[in-house]
Formats: structure tokens, sequence, C-alpha cells
């Protein structure tokens, strides 16, 4: 007799996605221990990248505060922001390629703004490259609105310019 094997259900891909799925990165505070983890996440997102040097100076720093997300012992993701008279300016936000598009940029500023609101700031700017769409998406869905715009701002080899975007984001 032929038996047809039976088809999993809803439930046993939860059940498996929940057990064998990918790992979901954990999100913690950084400190001046990640300074090259995080410079060379940074080197690899933006075209002038910051030195290892340059990191370990933020960090240690009491007026900034950043979080990560780390896979395993691996920094997948950070976020990194200065403090001033109860208004901030996040200075840098980037995810690791192959772990992009899954929220946790999302996750990393939703973190890092609930943090700063509990250190009493009020207030957070931050500067975005017009033509940056997923760092747009990422503010915007998040209640940033646009309260400048520097035009030429950010020049490219043998491009055209493009504009920095200054947007706002009120805490609390
Ligand atoms: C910007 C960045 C941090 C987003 O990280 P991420 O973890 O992929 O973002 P999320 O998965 O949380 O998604 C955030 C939003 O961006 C959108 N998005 C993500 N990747 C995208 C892409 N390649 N193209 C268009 N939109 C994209 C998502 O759809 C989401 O928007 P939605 O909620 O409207 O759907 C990441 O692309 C990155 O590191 N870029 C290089 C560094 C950088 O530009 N940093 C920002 C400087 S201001």
């Amino acid at each position: 007799m032929f038996f047809r094997k039976p088809v999993p259900t809803f439930r046993h891909h939860t059940l498996f996605a929940r057990f064998f799925g990918r790992p979901e990165p954990m999100l913690t505070e950084a400190s001046a221990r990640d300074a090259a983890a995080l410079a060379s996440l940074h080197g690899a997102s933006f075209r002038r990248g910051w030195s290892e040097d340059e990191f370990e100076r933020l960090l240690l720093d009491r007026s900034v505060l950043a979080h990560r997300a780390t896979l395993g012992h691996r920094p997948v993701g950070f976020i990194i922001s200065r403090i001033a008279a109860g208004e901030a300016e996040i200075l840098s936000v980037a995810v690791a390629r192959g772990q992009q598009g899954r929220g946790l940029a999302r996750r990393l500023l939703d973190l890092h703004l609930r943090r700063l609101a509990g250190l009493g700031v009020r207030t957070v700017f931050l500067e975005v490259d017009d033509d940056n769409v997923a760092a747009r998406r990422l503010y915007a869905r998040s209640a940033f609105r646009q309260v400048g715009r520097r035009d030429g701002y950010y020049s490219r080899p043998g491009n055209a310019s493009s504009a920095a975007l200054v947007l706002r984001r009120d805490l609390g």
C-alpha cells in the first residue's frame, strides 16, 4: 500500500524555525573593547571609514552612547550617538551586509532611542544622504521628520553630489 508522507503544518514550520532557524542577533551596549570590530563594520559601510582609534576615543567619551548587535561574539551592527544639553545627535548606524533587510537597524534604533529618553534626552538629530533609501525609510518609520537640507553636501568621485537631510525626532 502507498502512504503519502505527511505534509508539515504551519505549526511544524514555526517550531522548526524556532529551533533550527537563523539565530537572532543580541543587542547590548557597546564599550571601548568593540572599537576594532565597529571600525571594521563602519569601514565596510561608508566611503570614509573611521579608524579604530577614532572609535576608541568615541566609546570612551562619557557623552557618547553606543549599542551593538552581535551574533555569537561577532558584531553585526551598531548605532552611536553623542549627547549634549538634553539633545543627541546620531553619529552613525550600520548593519553588516549579510544581515541587512531583517529589521536589525530598526531594533537597534528603537533600543537606542528608549535608552536616550531614559537618560533625559528630549530631541534627537541626525544627517542622512538624500540618496540613502534604506536609511531614509528607517528614520521615516521611526517618526523622524526633515528640518533642514544641505544641497551638494555629499560628493561622489566623478558623480553628481547629493544633499544631506537634517532630521529631527522629539522623544517622550
Ligand atoms: C541603513 C541600514 C543601517 C539599514 O539596516 P537594516 O538592518 O537593513 O534595516 P532594517 O531591516 O531595519 O530596515 C529599515 C528600513 O529600511 C528598508 N530597507 C532595508 N534595506 C533596504 C534596501 N536595500 N533598499 C531599500 N530599502 C531598504 C526596510 O524595508 C525598512 O523600511 P520599511 O520599514 O519601510 O520596510 C543599512 O542599510 C546599512 O548599514 N547601510 C550602510 C550604512 C548606512 O547607510 N547607514 C545610515 C547612515 S545615516
